[in-house]
């Protein structure tokens, strides 16, 4: 029931999904993006039964009595729990479901997997909705996914370089004439910098940091502008690591800006090696059309600065770079992506 997906086969999809490790975004033909919630859910361990998913389910994590645990199924960019992923999808998506399947009972989805996903993770992706209701999955290249969702010029024979910086992993490819010429994927993204964040405030304040106290120091950073004069310290709030008593430290911003370096060079090394690997034509057209950042740590502050400053190319941030990939799903399943665009970009 899997299938190479085409324009043809895209168009008759009536939702769009994108199950990312951090996020689940679910977009519906003629309504739009419906679903953008955490990809998580929270387990009674005693009955089984479901308590919470998505942002509440977030919201409980490290905070649960122990008969509660807070779940993820979706794990570097693949299903790794079908059962709870579409536990998880069905209550998200709630009435909406049942009003698409009522109007169209024979459904059919898009899924986007990373680039060359394995074939246990295609099939993840396409059981999971096959469990949900759909009759036929599409699955589509998420880096092609998000390239038309950022409206990348993909026809065109001028190459360009697309960075999906996801939560797992970071993607790296460049594009020429709709197809994707070379490419990696490499398991270092947000997740990655929020560790080395919390990795930091361990060793160097020896302070346990709640995961979700990150947020506010990431945006301390931002606020402290990268590499320009700001904020220079920020008061955060943790446990000490010997008294287990909660305590708070001044933490400087800089320090946390070198914390980070390691994982994002990890990125730069990345870019190197898909360069290395493309025809010195599409290398050249790299210096005009540049790098487009989607994902939602193309965010992180100073992250496009330190591309920039790498690559020595233009570097931009998709305009909404976190919902990239559905949109372009979305915009598929709409018919409105260029046939000619769309008979090349079939994965
Ligand atoms: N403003 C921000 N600054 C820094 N990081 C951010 C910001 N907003 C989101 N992030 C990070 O982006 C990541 C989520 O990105 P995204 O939604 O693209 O992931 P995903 O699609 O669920 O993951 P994947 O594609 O790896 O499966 C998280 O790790 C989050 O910490
Ligand atoms: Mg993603």
């Amino acid at each position: 029931m899997t299938s190479s997906a085409s324009l043809e086969q895209l168009r008759r999809c009536q939702v769009a999904v994108d199950l990312g490790a951090a996020r689940t975004r679910v977009y519906v033909k003629d309504v739009g993006l419906v679903v953008d919630q955490p990809s998580a859910a929270a387990v009674n361990t005693q009955t089984g039964a479901l308590i919470a998913v998505g942002e509440f389910a977030e919201r409980m994590t490290g905070r649960t009595p122990d008969y509660i645990r807070v779940v993820r199924p979706v794990s570097g960019g693949t299903v790794v729990d079908i059962d709870m992923a579409q536990r998880m999808l069905r209550h998200l998506l709630g009435d909406k479901l049942r009003r698409t399947l009522r109007r169209k009972p024979r459904l059919r989805a898009a899924v986007c997997t990373p680039h060359e996903a394995d074939p246990l993770a295609r099939r993840a992706a396409t059981e999971t909705m096959l469990g949900l209701g759909a009759r036929r999955v599409e699955l589509v290249d998420t880096l092609i996914a998000a390239a038309v969702g950022c409206g990348l010029p993909v026809e065109r024979p001028e190459a360009t370089m697309i960075i999906a910086c996801g939560a797992a992993t970071t993607q790296i490819a460049v594009l020429s004439l709709g197809a994707i010429v070379t490419a990696v994927r490499i398991p270092v993204g947000g997740e990655a910098i929020d560790h080395a964040i919390i990795q930091h405030l361990r060793q160097r304040h020896e302070l346990v940091l709640p995961s979700q106290s990150v947020r506010p120091l990431r945006v301390a950073i931002a606020e402290s502008g990268m590499g320009r004069a700001g904020v220079a310290s920020t008061e955060i709030h943790g446990r000490d690591v010997a008294t287990g008593l909660a305590r708070s430290v001044t933490v400087d911003t800089a320090a946390v800006r070198e914390a980070i370096h390691t994982p994002l060079t990890t990125v730069i090394d990345g870019i190197g090696k898909v360069l290395r690997t493309c025809p010195p034509d599409l290398v050249a057209d790299l210096a005009d059309q540049g790098i487009m950042m989607v994902g939602g740590s193309a965010l992180l502050p100073g992250f496009d600065d330190m591309l920039r400053t790498a690559t020595g190319v233009p570097v931009a941030i998709a305009e909404r770079p976190d919902v990239c990939a559905v949109l372009g799903l979305g915009a598929m399943l709409e018919g409105r992506v260029e046939p000619m665009t769309l008979d090349q970009l079939s994965v």
